[in-house]
């Protein structure tokens, strides 16, 4: 790694370096969202729930953006996020301060964002896949938190696998009418590869359905097809498609703070 991406640039640092989450003793959960195919609402479920755990359930969330579009933040955040800290250089970056990458988004859920950088993310693309790489980047900064929730970008790329390394459960966001479930099979193939490869066991695995309109034909029919493959690896709640979700995201809010 060249020494500019390692360098700390003392006027990019972060405003609300003081304002982090207090420490939490148990041992976090990490969920990553992951599909191979993009649009299927990975991003979007991942916010939504970040809020709908802290608002209903007083957990404290670290949302982890490993996707360089940053739709994550922009989803919690509706003002630009103008830190150069972002997820790909915590990667990167040997004995990261953890503290400078994180940002305070809600009472109980802070964010590491992204955004492209190029030369950032080929170093990213680039990592050799080692056991523990996000965990240990993060390192003690971990416990502050009920759940680590890991937006991933579409592809089977560095990024994603480095998520499904730190999880210990991946949920895979399906959208109706995507086709190529079968698809969705070689994902978990290539996810138990990549286990095996790290002599690690394999995260659990849950399905979530997204735009799903049980009055239609085809939704249902698609349904059924992802319990027969999945069986009860998909979660009973559905999500509906909804124009609520994308103004909320438009907006920088949940669903649920939208009025
Ligand atoms: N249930 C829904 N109803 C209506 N719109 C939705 C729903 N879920 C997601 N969307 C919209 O679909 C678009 C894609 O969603 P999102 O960005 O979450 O997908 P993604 O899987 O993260 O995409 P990418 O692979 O590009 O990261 C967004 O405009 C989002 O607002
Ligand atoms: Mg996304």
């Amino acid at each position: 790694m060249q020494e500019q991406i390692c360098a700390p640039v003392g006027a990019e640092r972060l405003q609300q370096k003081a304002s982090f989450t207090p420490l939490k003793k148990e041992t976090s959960k990490v969920l990553a969202f992951v599909n191979q195919k993009g649009g299927t609402g990975k991003t979007t479920i991942a916010q939504n729930l970040a809020v709908c755990f802290d608002l209903y359930h007083d957990k404290r969330v670290l949302c982890v953006d490993l996707d360089p579009q940053g739709n994550l933040g922009q989803g919690l955040l509706h003002n630009q996020i103008d830190t150069p800290k972002t997820a790909d250089r915590l990667l990167v970056v040997p004995k990261a301060s953890i503290n400078e990458y994180i940002i305070k988004v809600r009472p109980n859920i802070d964010l590491i964002h992204n955004r492209f950088q190029k030369e950032l993310h080929e170093a990213v693309d680039r990592l050799p896949l080692l056991p523990d790489l996000l965990r240990r980047q993060i390192g003690p900064a971990l416990a502050r938190y009920d759940y680590i929730f890991i937006d991933t970008p579409a592809g089977l790329c560095r990024s994603t696998q480095i998520a499904v390394e730190a999880a210990n459960q991946v949920v895979l966001i399906v959208s109706c009418g995507m086709y190529g479930l079968k698809d969705m099979i070689a994902v978990i193939d290539w996810m138990l590869e990549n286990c095996n490869r790290l002599i690690k066991p394999m995260p659990s695995i849950r399905v979530a359905l997204n735009n799903y309109d049980k009055h239609r034909r085809f939704d249902r029919d698609f349904k059924l097809e992802l319990q027969r493959i999945f069986g009860d690896e998909l979660l009973q709640t559905h999500i509906r498609p909804s124009v609520r979700i994308i103004e909320a995201a438009a907006r920088g809010v949940s669903v649920v703070e939208r009025n």
